[in-house]
């Protein structure tokens, strides 16, 4: 944060309110979580421990996709929705180090987001920006001028909504919002979804909504049908829609996928 724009109202940052960022951050052992936050949290992981489990391999699962799209999709633009505060292995990062001239528009509806966002910024200028907008208003990011500076709507691009539908209620229309972004994407693109279902523990995910209730992203939960037909139209990208551990591991892992209830999934337009 900068030194101007301490915690003011008008920045539109108010550290007495929870946000997902921040409480994402704290999950993730981060430190750009404000004591509301770490509260919120707490609460959070009183009701549903495995919060932080959640936390690390939806951001594990993340990094697979964007690999993926990179080393074998061969995309080199991704727009990150829901972008979250920086951490370990941003996407520019992990598409970089695949794919030198992948370029990435990070965006995220709390300005917390771009008020930290030195760590997103590419050391080879040019090749990333992040822009405060809301997901609920796909037009406000698809027309920005900053995505446009980045990304060729005429060419093949990554569209990921990773962890962020769950904080659009039923009342946005999410599915509007979906179709839209994956109208503006050429043929060949691909969409990344993740997002919480209490399918699988349903008394812990409830938990956890009644805590989120109470901060700046309320969570709305969907079961696996409701989180398919975000995909419909697309193809997936083999194993389709699972919970995110499984989705491609890259290594031995003790976890049991369905303790982790967060879906993920990868969908290509054709
Ligand atoms: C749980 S974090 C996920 C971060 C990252 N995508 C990941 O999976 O590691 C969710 C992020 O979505 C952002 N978010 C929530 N609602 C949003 C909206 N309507 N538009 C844009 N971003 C939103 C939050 O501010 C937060 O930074």
């Amino acid at each position: 944060m900068t030194a101007q724009s301490p915690h003011r109202p008008s920045s539109g940052i108010d550290p007495t309110v929870a946000t997902a960022a921040g409480m994402y951050d704290y999950y993730l052992g981060g430190r750009d979580n404000f004591a509301s936050d770490r509260r919120a949290a707490h609460k959070v992981i009183a009701e549903a421990p495995e919060v932080l489990l959640l936390a690390r391999e939806n951001r594990r699962f993340l990094q697979r996709a964007v690999r993926f799209l990179a080393r074998e999709a061969g995309i080199q633009q991704f727009l990150d929705i829901g972008t979250g505060l920086p951490t370990q292995g941003n996407v520019h990062e992990i598409a970089q180090d695949e794919t030198s001239g992948a370029r990435v528009v990070y965006v995220d509806s709390d300005p917390r987001v771009l008020a930290h966002s030195r760590a997103l910024k590419a050391s080879e200028a040019g090749t990333t920006s992040v822009i405060t907008a809301d997901l609920r208003d796909p037009d406000s990011i698809l027309d920005h001028p900053d995505t446009h500076a980045l990304i060729d709507f005429e060419q093949p691009m990554a569209v990921l909504l990773v962890a962020v539908l769950h904080f659009v209620g039923d009342d946005s229309d999410p599915y509007d919002i979906v179709d839209r972004l994956c109208a503006a994407m050429a043929p060949g693109s691909y969409l990344v979804i993740s997002h919480v279902t209490a399918d699988s523990r349903p008394e812990h995910a409830h938990g956890l909504k009644d805590v989120y209730r109470a901060t700046k992203n309320p969570v709305t939960h969907r079961t696996f049908s409701e989180v398919d037909r975000f995909f419909q139209g697309l193809e997936y990208v083999a194993p389709g829609l699972v919970f995110v551990p499984s989705w491609r591991p890259d290594g031995a892992s003790d976890v049991a996928p369905e303790e982790v209830w967060v879906l993920g999934g990868v969908g290509r337009k054709q």
